[in-house]
């Protein structure tokens, strides 16, 4: 099994692609939209909001929620290369978005200074401690702010990629805590699972309000290079959003 040394130089390494992509990903970043599942229940909150953005790998998502009426995003990541080219997209267009390093859970962070975090697509299968990351998500957040989650469906690790048939792997099962990941960022990286029920669970017994939770077929995230799996085709969940209020 790797190490967690191994999976964030196997991320800082991955996320080496941002600055490679930059020119095209700059362009993106004019225009960035969140999913219509996202605006629409982010619209209500954001206007004049300081939003933070654990784990917030290219940052695309940043410059979106500012065209919906975020004051400011702060993202977090601990791979400093993420951190770095986020860091000058934003300088680029003058964008109201800040980025540290840091390492989740815990952020050092000012305790109550958030309105909403925003966090997801693909990152709480990288965090062991989730009752610490929730508890920590908690924290940063003002009474009567929000956490948003919009992410992959605990049951993605299941399904095969196979493009003919949706098909669930013979080498995994839900209610394991670990698999080894066999794709991206590196194969070879420890991915920690949760069941939906432990997810919400967390969430709840870290102190907040469940206020919205919903599965969708539609998957987040598809590898630019291969023929979609069968199991995306709009029969089986891909995607989890969530939103919960701090009490
Ligand atoms: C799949 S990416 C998703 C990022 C973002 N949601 C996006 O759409 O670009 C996951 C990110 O989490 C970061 N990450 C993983 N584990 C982390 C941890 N324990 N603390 C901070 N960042 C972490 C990685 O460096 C990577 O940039």
């Amino acid at each position: 099994m790797s190490t967690h040394e191994d999976t964030r130089r196997a991320w800082d390494e991955a996320n080496r692609k941002h600055v490679r992509e930059d020119a095209a990903l700059l362009e993106e970043a004019r225009t960035a939209r969140l999913l219509p599942v996202e605006e629409s229940l982010l619209m209500p909150l954001l206007s004049g909001a300081r939003v933070l953005h654990p784990q917030s790998g290219h940052g695309l998502d940043d410059h979106a929620l500012l065209r919906l009426g975020a004051a400011s995003v702060h993202g977090l990541d601990y791979s400093p290369t993420a951190v770095g080219a986020a860091a000058r997209r934003a300088q680029e267009l003058g964008a109201a978005c800040t980025y540290e390093v840091a390492e989740l859970p815990a952020t050092g962070l000012p305790a109550g200074g958030a309105d909403l975090v925003y966090t997801g697509k693909g990152a709480l299968i990288w965090l062991e401690d989730l009752p610490a990351w929730a508890a920590e998500m908690h924290r940063l957040l003002r009474p009567g702010g929000h956490l948003f989650l919009l992410e992959a469906h605990p049951l993605i690790p299941l399904w095969d990629w196979d493009p003919a048939e949706a098909r669930v792997r013979r080498d995994r099962s839900y209610f394991a805590a670990s698999h080894v990941n066999d794709t991206f960022p590196a194969g070879g990286a420890t991915e920690h699972q949760r069941t939906l029920a432990q997810l919400v669970m967390c969430v709840l017994d870290a102190g907040f309000e469940l206020l919205h939770l919903a599965e969708h077929p539609e998957p987040f995230w598809m590898p630019e290079d291969e023929d979609p799996a069968a199991a995306w085709d709009g029969r089986l969940p891909n995607t989890i959003s969530l939103l919960a209020r701090r009490g």
